[in-house]
This record gives C-alpha cells, structure tokens and sequence, in this order.
C-alpha cells in the first residue's frame, strides 16, 4: 500500500535522529550548550544577511519585533486581512491596534494600494506576510514603508527558502520573523528566529529572550521575556537546515506539477512576482466558486488525500470582529474559492499527480 498522502507534515530522517540523540546524550537539552548559536550561525550562513536570535516561536519572535520597536497603545500597525492570527496577535500583546487590509487578487499577499489608503497620523508599522511562501513586492513595500517613515516587520514565517530579486525574504524590513513549527519547511518541533539589522540590536534582543538575566546572575535591569530556543530543539534544527535546499527544490517541483496538470482548467494557483522565487511551501489553488471548492473538497476526502480551506479573514474571529470588512473583497473572495493542497517533502511526485488527478476529474466531470 503506498504511504498517506501529507499536507504539511515533516520529513524527519536519520540525520535529525542522529543529531537530537547526540544533544540527549551530551545533556544538551536545555539552553546550556552549544546548538542554539549553532543553529543561529547556519541559518544565516542560508539566508545571508541579518543578525540573527533564536526564540521559542514565530509568535514569539512578531511580538518581540513590535516590543523592540516600541510600539505600543496609541499606535496603529497595518495587517493583512487573510493570514494566520499568529500574525496579528502580537499586536494586541503590545497594546496596539490593528489596522487589517485587503490582499492582492492574484498574489495573495498584502496590497500595497490598500496600505496606502490606511495609513493614518496613528500608523507606525506594517507587517507583511509572505503567504505561503510566496513573497511579497518589497521594492514597492520598502519604497512605501520609507515615504511614510513606518517600520517593516517581515512575517516570514511561512517563506524560509524564498527570495525577492535574488535576496532572502526576511532580511528587507527592520525584523525579519521566522517560525520552525511542525508544519513549517524546516522544524525544530516549536521554534522560532528573530533577524534583526545589527548586532547592537540582537544582542539586545537575545538580553530580552533570556529574562533580561546578565550572564547567571539574578539581576535584571528590565522586564524580560522566556522566549529561548532550547539545544534539543536547535539540534533538530541543524539537521533540517542541512536538508533545507533539498526541501525548497522539492516544493518549487510540486508546485511545477500542479500547474502543469491543471494547466487549461479554471482554476488559479497563487502568483508570484516577477522578481519573487517562492518557496511555495503550502500549494493553493482557487476554483470558479464556492460550489466547485464543495465539490473538490468531498473528491478529496472520499480519495483520502489531506486539504484546507485558506485562512479565515481574520475579521471573522472573535477578537477582530469589530474590524472593517467591506474593502477585504479579495480576501474574502480567496477564502470562498481556494483549498490548501499537499505540499509536504514527504510526498512523492506520484502523490502530487494524484492529488492533481481528483482534482481534474471534478472539473471536467462538471
Ligand atoms: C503566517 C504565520 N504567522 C505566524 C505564525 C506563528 O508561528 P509559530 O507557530 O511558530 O508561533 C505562523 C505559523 O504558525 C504563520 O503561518
């Protein structure tokens, strides 16, 4: 029987065995030892550029992107309207409102037309989400965040591998944030990384993830965070980083097969930008409309193969409800028509030309 199509679940192989083994034996487990500068120092041996904190979450690493700007009650921060609410939350941790706009029909990610029409006295950053991996248009999101003087926090958890005009996602705005949870391209089962733009600013910031605790003193000259990666994490992470271009070749070759097997049919999968390279770490796909969406989705479930909707305009959750909804139209639109599909390196091609195959016999049964 061949194995279970996956959505986003990891690979996890020998290396990482051989790795986390070798932190257990050692007594690495906590935040004493080598790996978490290990991790730090590889990931931007990857990514080059920026300086770089390991913490315990890309929840963790937003807030403390908004916390070190200082940004606080009073302040305004533009949010996309469709992501995951991790992106948002942190704002509300800082006292702050957000202020959620619409995203591009056809990328997805934020509009730089819509931000604009936002920006308020009140507004003191954006936060940019690269959905999916697919990365946003950071020529004209930097030239904008620059002619209104307002911070650019990169939500780049989503889009580690992906590049803008050759350069690394996560390293054009004033924090790059980054998160290895379980479903992400690289995991260290919970984990997360914030890149900042200088030393100065890192070594503060690693000061503020360990409790603001000077060496092991029980001093502290201000109010900390528990935001530290541990080493059994960071080993795992050190094994995944080493397979993490194998990782992007094999989404950038999914999302390959998906266009070419749905090629002619009415559906749209995410598009980049001319100068983006996405990692495409979660293949989408949207249809005619909401009918057509049912009607995959039951093919789906009855072949077995793992789906999800996209992210629910964040309006719709409890704490946003009171958020403007009108000008979200593309937003909503994208989430009435579009399926997350199996992008996980554990699938075979084969797999994907499955999932692609139930897909096509829906359409043209139709
Ligand atoms: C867009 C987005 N932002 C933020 C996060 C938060 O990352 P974490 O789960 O590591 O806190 C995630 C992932 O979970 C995400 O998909």
């Amino acid at each position: 029987m061949s194995k279970q199509i996956q959505l986003d679940a990891p690979s996890i192989g020998l290396l990482e065995k051989k790795y986390v083994l070798r932190a257990l034996q050692e007594g690495f487990v906590s935040t004493y030892g080598p790996y978490v500068a290990e991790f730090e120092r590889k990931f931007v041996g990857f990514i080059q550029g920026g300086y770089p904190v390991a913490v315990q979450s890309g929840t963790a690493a937003l807030h403390l992107a908004l916390y070190k700007l200082g940004i606080g009650p009073q302040d305004e921060v533009i949010v996309p309207a469709l992501t995951f609410i991790a992106s948002v939350n942190p704002v509300m941790y800082v006292g702050a409102k957000p202020v959620f706009v619409d995203v591009d029909a056809l990328t997805w990610n934020i509009s730089v037309e819509a931000i604009e029409k936002k920006i308020t006295d009140k507004t003191k950053a954006i936060i940019v989400v690269h959905l999916y991996g697919n990365c946003c248009d950071m020529d004209r999101l930097t030239k904008l965040a620059h002619k209104y003087k307002l911070f650019l926090i990169e939500d780049a958890t989503e889009s580690l591998g992906s590049r803008f005009a050759g350069q690394h996602t996560g390293t054009f705005g004033d924090y790059g944030c980054f998160s290895f949870n379980g479903n992400k391209t690289v995991t260290t089962g919970g984990g997360g990384l914030i890149l900042c733009r200088s030393s100065k600013v890192a070594d503060h910031a690693r000061h503020l993830v360990n409790q603001a605790r000077p060496g092991t003193a029980y001093t502290h000259n201000e109010i900390g965070f528990n935001y530290r990666m541990t080493n059994l994490e960071a080993s795992l992470g050190l094994a995944q980083l080493e397979r993490l271009k194998g990782f992007v070749d094999k989404k950038r070759k999914f999302r390959e097969i998906y266009e070419k097997e749905t090629k002619g049919l009415p559906v749209r999968l995410q598009q980049e930008y001319e100068k983006a390279q996405s990692c495409f770490w979660l293949n989408a796909m949207t249809f005619e409309n909401e009918t057509v969406r049912a009607k995959i989705e039951k093919a789906l479930i009855r072949a077995g193969i793992p789906f999800r909707r996209l992210f629910v305009p964040l309006p719709e959750s409890t704490p946003y409800s009171s958020a403007e909804k009108k000008s979200l139209i593309n937003t909503y639109d994208l989430y009435h028509r579009g399926l997350c599909l199996p992008s996980s390196v554990v699938n075979t091609e084969k797999n994907i030309q499955t999932v692609c195959r139930a897909i096509r016999k829906v359409l043209i049964e139709k």
